[in-house]
């Protein structure tokens, strides 16, 4: 007997393999209301799992969240130890992902960060490590440029000790040493489709290496309203794009 089709997505949409996401408007979702900012960070958090759940229910293989950018840190001390706060306390509660067969991994520098959290940012990798539903990767301390920067240095090191020529680096050479190509025996595809919410039209040093040919999708909705339907919505619109890679 065939199976019944579960996907809320109308029969033939295209979902993408690769989905990131830039969690923004947090800040202007708890102005709206009178509350702190932080209060903001902590409904986008609540958003953040919703959403995670259901790009996997939708067959999503990768999904990229940015979380913290290499710029953040520019923030008011309280705010960035009040996401902080929030990421320890996240890391415990997304263990239950790992019940849903997803793959945690981080993208980003980890070694400025807390202790505390490093650790608990190595143990949730290390526990989901097998699994396969889909790859959550998360960007904490994350910037593009920096990831480049980090690659190429690699690189560097490795043609001044003579393990490798100027002449052969390559684009694949260079998306070798990349975060996402680095996630402990897998590597990301380049990201299909990028979500911003809140109005913003812009990349913010997000996966810029990594979203070449990466579709767009903007929408006013701030990040703690945005709801499985929007994600659907995001995932229908990029279905009836045509992607051409430069070809015709
Ligand atoms: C951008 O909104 C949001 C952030 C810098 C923090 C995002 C963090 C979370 C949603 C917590 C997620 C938790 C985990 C474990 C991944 P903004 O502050 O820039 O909003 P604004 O532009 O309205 O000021």
């Amino acid at each position: 007997m065939a199976q019944k089709n579960t996907s809320p997505l109308p029969a033939g949409t295209r979902v993408p393999v690769h989905v990131g996401v830039i969690m923004d408007g947090n800040g202007r979702w708890a102005k709206k209301r009178g509350l702190p900012r932080k209060i903001g960070h902590r409904e986008g958090a609540q958003t953040f799992r919703a959403i995670t759940r259901h790009a996997k229910n939708l067959g999503v293989k990768y999904f990229t969240v940015y979380a913290f950018s290499t710029e953040n840190w520019k923030r008011p001390a309280d705010e960035v130890e009040a996401i902080m706060d929030l990421f320890e306390k996240y890391l415990d509660e997304v263990r239950d992902f790992i019940e849903e067969n997803i793959r945690i991994c981080f993208i980003g520098d980890r070694s400025m960060l807390r202790e505390r959290l490093q650790e608990k940012m190595r143990s949730v990798e290390e526990d989901s490590l097998n699994f396969t539903a889909m790859t959550l990767l998360i960007a904490i301390n994350y910037g593009g440029r920096d990831e480049i920067t980090h690659s190429v240095r690699q690189i560097a090191q490795k043609v001044k000790s003579g393990e490798l020529s100027a002449e052969d680096i390559t684009d694949d050479t260079i998306n070798s040493f990349l975060y996402t190509s680095q996630l402990d025996g897998d590597i990301a595809p380049d990201v299909d489709l990028i979500i911003r919410p809140s109005g913003e039209q812009r990349l913010s040093n997000f996966l810029i290496w990594q979203s070449a040919y990466a579709e767009y999708y903007f929408t006013n909705i701030l990040w703690p309203d945005f709801k499985p339907e929007d994600l659907e919505k995001a995932i229908i619109a990029y279905s009836d794009r045509n992607r051409r890679f430069g070809g015709v």
